[in-house]
């Protein structure tokens, strides 16, 4: 019998994420099967355990309960801790390890797909909610020489910098101006109604960069905000989708996917 593998979410109906472990399995002949599971938000941890004693070998977390699998997991990696919370779950001997790929996925479709360098670079990083805490450790072991983190309600960012190692600091998005950014990442909930958070006109540096963690078939709201403030790139998130669940395909299979032609389907798809 195959190895069953899951996403785990509410919603979950729009999850590219079984197309993209069943197209990561025929590339690499992996003999095993990814549905989706629509989590019930008062029994999360009772989902997740009817998976395992299934004899489920892995699952995606994904929102609202990443948190809640962070808290359910019996052991973590370190980018978790780090991260409070946790995307992907490994199943092993009936426990659970915990860990989270949202950043290296991040970090992959930045540096290694667009080839953007991150070493000294001026970073922006707007929100300070889940999306943005899962991106931050990976984001600053990238050696940028100096990560600003932006919130609509400036004590989150502040409380966020003040609790991370590193040339990071937190502050309002009022409090942005005169100041420029070699790449500014868009982490907030904005994009989900079609908004984007209000930022300086000017903060983008010359030849900078923007990317947004969301993703759509039409351009975000974000990407927009991009190219209108000349964006050297204005990128969304595919690329990190994909690229986070590469890594947690690599984690439960021990095999590196190709993802290349896995983000030009969906691209075109
Ligand atoms: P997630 O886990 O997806 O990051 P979250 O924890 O609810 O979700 O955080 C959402 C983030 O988007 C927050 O940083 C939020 O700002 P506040 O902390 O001030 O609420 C931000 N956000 C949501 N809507 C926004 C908007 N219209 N403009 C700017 N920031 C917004």
């Amino acid at each position: 019998m195959s190895d069953r593998y899951a996403v785990i979410g509410n919603p979950i109906e729009h999850s590219r994420s079984p197309q993209i472990h069943a197209a990561f399995a025929a590339q690499t002949g992996e003999d095993m099967v990814y549905e989706r599971i629509l989590g019930d938000p008062e029994n999360f941890e009772a989902d997740v355990r009817a998976f395992v004693t299934a004899g489920g070998r892995g699952l995606n977390v994904t929102v609202p309960f990443k948190e809640r699998a962070f808290r359910l997991a019996d052991s973590l990696a370190e980018r978790a801790r780090t991260a409070g919370a946790v995307n992907t779950l490994i199943v092993g001997e009936g426990r659970l390890h915990g860990d989270n790929t949202d950043g290296a996925g991040l970090v992959r479709d930045l540096g290694c797909n667009h080839l953007f360098d991150f070493a000294g670079a001026r970073v922006l990083l707007l929100g300070a909610g889940g999306a943005v805490r899962g991106v931050l450790r990976p984001l600053l072991d990238e050696k940028p020489g100096r990560l600003v983190i932006a919130n609509r309600t400036a004590s989150k960012a502040l409380a966020l910098a003040e609790g991370t190692l590193g040339p990071v600091f937190g502050c309002g998005l009022d409090q942005l101006g005169g100041q420029r950014f070699d790449l500014v990442i868009n982490g907030t909930a904005a994009g989900l109604v079609g908004s984007v958070p209000i930022i300086p006109d000017d903060c983008l540096a010359d030849g900078g960069w923007t990317y947004d963690m969301l993703y759509g078939k039409e351009p975000t709201a974000f990407v927009l905000w991009g190219r209108a403030h000349g964006a050297a790139r204005a990128l969304d998130g595919l690329g990190m989708l994909v690229e986070q669940a590469a890594e947690s395909f690599c984690l439960w299979r021990g095999v590196q996917p190709d993802t290349a032609p896995v983000i030009a389907s969906l691209r075109t798809g």
